[in-house]
């Protein structure tokens, strides 16, 4: 069979794959164009792509033997799975595996805005650090006893909950779906309405999937919403900000900052809005970006490859 790599995987997963499969491994531009992915894919019974690939109709339908889409990412909202599904492909995807990595990047981002960490690193490096300690100087915000908001209370979720417990926070989350009691008592935390979330919250953390229904659902109404003290984390999927609301609502100090993982067209660049708020802390998309979760990603993307393609269950398969 022959299977298409959109970019080189690790090489023990390459190799695994390589000794089953006919592999090409697009070695270009990144990402792939769009006409040389739906000519290269024209033969494949097998493709391994990455959250910037755009798995359309019109790439599923230039692949007429492809079995199997196996995706190294949690997020899945570039595949079309619904008509890959109308085709019969199987589309696998490594969530689990990069929870923690995940949780521990929102964190850092909370910590990071919370205390200004870049911002004071950057005024170390520019030789602007003239004042010496003192009652007034370079003031962040405790953690402690701050509310923890969490929109989308799924594997990432609840661990950003557990991070948030050790830090002595207040947690409220809103989900599609309730949390059961249980659950709820022993994550500590409590469901509320996503009005509440945005008014009690002093830093809301984004972890929901990319959807239709989720398209842009934080824009301007719902920063207005929140308090004027606080902070807005994303690492879940740019596209769910209204980034120009947000640039408007960061502006005028609607809300008092954001860390940001995801934007809705990555890379951004220097020039973005963002890159000039001192209020704002950026990451280049790096949730899941440690040397021990990517080699587990990349393990579980060629295992589900592998079982798809051999007529099994993947180990996790996109359900719609
Ligand atoms: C994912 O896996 O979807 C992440 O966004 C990548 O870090």
């Amino acid at each position: 069979m022959k299977v298409l790599l959109t970019r080189r995987l690790h090489d023990f997963a390459v190799k695994e794959l390589q000794k089953r499969y006919d592999v090409e491994i697009h070695a270009g531009k990144i990402p792939m164009l769009k006409n040389l992915l739906i000519s290269k894919i024209k033969d494949k019974e097998g493709l391994v792509c990455y959250p910037y690939d755009g798995i359309d109709k019109e790439v599923i339908d230039a692949a007429p033997k492809l079995k199997a889409i196996s995706t190294y990412s949690v997020g899945y909202d570039h595949i079309d799975v619904r008509y890959a599904d109308t085709k019969g492909i199987l589309v696998s995807y490594t969530p689990e595996v990069l929870t923690r990595a995940t949780a521990d990047l929102t964190m850092a981002l909370v910590l990071a805005v919370f205390r200004r960490i870049p911002e004071g690193d950057r005024l170390i490096r520019k030789n602007k650090w003239k004042v010496i300690f003192g009652p007034n100087e370079f003031l962040g915000t405790d953690l402690y006893d701050k509310t923890m908001g969490i929109f989308g209370m799924g594997r990432i979720g609840k661990a950003v909950a557990k991070r948030s417990k050790v830090f002595e926070m207040n947690i409220i989350y809103h989900n599609r779906t309730r949390l059961s009691a249980k659950e709820e008592q022993s994550l500590g935390v409590r469901y509320v309405s996503l009005d509440e979330l945005l008014k009690k919250s002093d830093v809301v953390s984004i972890h929901a999937p990319h959807t239709r229904q989720t398209n842009e659902i934080v824009n301007l109404k719902l920063f207005r919403k929140m308090k004027k003290t606080a902070f807005l984390v994303n690492t879940a999927r740019g596209k769910i900000i209204n980034e120009k609301d947000l640039v408007v609502a960061l502006k005028k100090k609607i809300i008092a900052g954001a860390g940001l993982d995801v934007f809705a067209k990555e890379p951004i660049s220097a020039s973005h809005p963002f890159a000039k708020m001192e209020n704002v802390v950026m990451m280049p998309h790096s949730g899941s970006s440690t040397v021990e979760t990517r080699r587990k990603m990349a393990e579980i993307c060629a295992k589900n490859l592998v079982l798809s393609l051999s007529g099994k269950k993947p180990i996790y398969q996109v359900r719609i």
